[in-house]
C-alpha cells in the first residue's frame, strides 16, 4: 500500500455503495479511488491510505452522490427512423398488435433500418446512446433485430459496436434475429428460424454477439422455434435472454429458465411456474417500465412472486422506436417505482447489481474495491431522489473503466 499510486480520487461525496445485498450502503464524506481502471478504494475519506492524495494523479473534490455507474441492460437504440405515427394511432384506438398484424410496427423500422447505409445508422443511433450515457449509464446493452436479414444484423451489431468505441463505454451486443418475421418469409417463419440459426455462427465467428435473444410471442416465434435459435447459441457457448410473456403468457420465463439464461425480459404475463423456473436457473426478471407505461399495459409482472421466489428484478429503458422511445434509465427507474411500486432502492440495485446480472458480468454495478472504476456523480443529497425526478440535467460527471465521459 505504501508505495501504491492511483489514477484518480474523489473525494467529499456521499457515496451509495450498493456493497451489500441489502442497503443503499451509504458513506458520507467518502473517498474513491481507482487505479487502472478498477476500484482501489472506497469508504470513508477519514479511512483512506496515508499520503494518498500525494501520490494520487487526480484529485476531485466534490459534493452530491455518487453510485455505481447505471447499466441498461436492454436497449434496441440502433434503429432508423421513428414510429412517432404509430403513436398516434394508438391513442386513436389500434392496438400494437394490430398494427403489428397490418405489416407496420418492428417491420416498419426494418425497412427503414436496410436502407439505410452503417454509417447513417450510426449517425441515428448515437445520439440516443450519448442521451442514455448523459443520464448515468456506463454500459450497455444494444440488440440487433431490425436487420431481419445477415447483412443488415451484422450491420447494427457493428454499429452497436462503435456505439461502444466512440463513447468510451461498454457496449454488449445481442443478436436478435428472431425478433420479427421479414415480408419476403412470409407465411415460412420455420425457414426463417432456419435462417436465423444459419447465420449466428457467421455473426458469432466475427466477434459481434455477447448473448442471444428472441421475441418468443403470438405475433412473433412459438415456443419451438425459440428453442431452435437457442440450441445453436448453446451449441456455441453464448448465453440467452428472451422477451417473454409480454402480451400473453407464451412459458417464455420457463424456457429461457431451461437454458439457464441470464434473463427474462418484459414478464407481465409470467405464470407462477415461470416464476419457479427462473428462480431455480437464477434467471434475472428485466422490468421495463417503458414498454408498460407507452402501450398502456394494466397486467402488472407477478412482482410479489418474484420477490417471494428471490428472484432479482433488474430494470431496462428497452429503448426501441415503438413501445418505449424512452432516453434515461433514470427516469426507467423512475417508472419502475410509479407503475410497479419498486423502492428507490430497488430500481437503483435493479440498474446497476442485478442489471449486471442480467448481462452475466460480475465486475460492475457495486462501488467495492475490485469493481470497475465505472461510476456516476450526482446534484442529488440521498440516492431515493434518482427515482424521484422526473427529468432534468443531474448528473454532473461520470467515468467507465477510470476514464472520465461526461
Ligand atoms: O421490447 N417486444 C418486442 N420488441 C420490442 C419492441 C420493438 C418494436 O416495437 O420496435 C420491445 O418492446
Ligand atoms: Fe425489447
Amino acid at each position: 500500500m505504501a508505495t501504491e499510486r492511483w489514477d484518480g480520487l474523489l473525494l467529499g461525496a456521499t457515496l451509495a455503495t450498493l456493497a451489500d445485498d441489502t442497503g443503499y450502503g451509504l458513506i458520507e464524506d467518502g473517498a474513491l479511488g481507482w487505479r487502472d481502471g478498477v476500484i482501489a478504494y472506497a469508504g470513508p475519506r477519514a479511512g483512506l491510505p496515508q499520503d494518498i492524495e500525494a501520490r494520487t494523479d487526480l484529485v476531485i473534490e466534490t459534493d452530491g452522490l455518487v453510485t455505481p455507474g447505471l447499466i441498461d441492460c436492454h436497449t434496441h437504440v440502433v434503429f432508423a427512423g421513428n414510429r412517432a405515427a404509430e403513436f398516434e394511432q394508438r391513442l386513436q384506438g389500434a392496438s400494437y398488435e394490430e398494427i403489428a398484424r397490418a405489416g407496420g410496427g418492428i417491420v416498419s423500422t426494418v425497412r427503414a433500418v436496410r436502407a439505410a447505409d452503417e454509417d447513417t445508422l450510426l449517425a441515428q443511433s448515437l445520439p440516443r446512446a450519448r442521451a442514455l450515457v448523459a443520464d448515468g449509464a456506463t454500459t450497455l446493452e444494444i440488440k440487433s433485430g431490425y436487420g431481419l436479414d445477415f447483412d443488415n444484423e451484422r450491420k447494427m451489431l457493428r454499429v452497436a459496436r462503435r456505439i461502444g468505441e466512440l463513447l468510451g463505454i461498454t457496449v454488449r451486443t445481442t443478436f436478435l434475429g428472431a425478433h420479427a418475421l421479414p415480408p419476403e418469409f412470409a407465411g415460412r417463419s420455420d425457414d426463417y428460424i432456419q435462417a436465423v440459426c444459419g447465420w449466428l455462427p457467421r455473426l458469432h465467428d466475427e466477434g459481434l454477439v455477447d448473448a442471444v435473444d428472441a421475441f418468443a410471442e403470438r405475433i412473433a416465434f412459438s415456443a419451438a422455434q425459440t428453442r431452435r435459435v437457442f440450441e445453436v447459441a448453446h451449441a456455441l457457448g453464448l448465453p440467452v435472454k428472451l422477451h417473454a410473456d409480454q402480451l400473453s403468457d407464451g412459458a417464455g420465463a420457463a424456457l429461457v429458465a431451461e437454458f439457464g439464461g441470464l434473463s427474462a425480459d418484459h414478464v407481465e404475463y409470467t405464470s407462477e411456474a415461470g416464476v419457479a423456473a427462473m428462480a431455480r436457473a437464477g434467471t434475472v426478471a428485466v422490468l421495463l417500465p417503458g414498454a408498460f407505461h407507452v402501450l398502456r399495459e394494466t397486467t402488472l409482472p407477478p412482482l410479489a412472486a418474484f420477490r417471494r421466489a428471490g428472484v432479482p428484478m433488474a430494470i431496462a429503458t428497452d429503448c426501441n422506436p415503438g413501445t418505449s422511445p424512452l432516453l434515461s434509465l433514470r427516469q426507467a427507474m423512475q417508472l419502475a417505482c410509479t407503475h410497479f411500486r419498486l423502492t428507490p432502492e430497488d430500481a437503483l440495485r435493479g440498474a446497476t447489481v442485478h442489471a449486471a446480472q442480467a448481462l452475466g458480468l460480475t465486475d460492475r454495478g457495486r462501488l467495492s474495491v475490485g469493481q470497475r472504476a465505472d461510476f456516476a456523480c450526482w446534484k442529488l443529497a440521498h440516492p431515493a431522489e434518482l427515482a424521484y425526478w422526473l427529468g432534468g440535467p443531474l448528473l454532473t460527471m461520470s467515468f467507465a473503466g477510470g476514464q472520465r465521459l461526461a
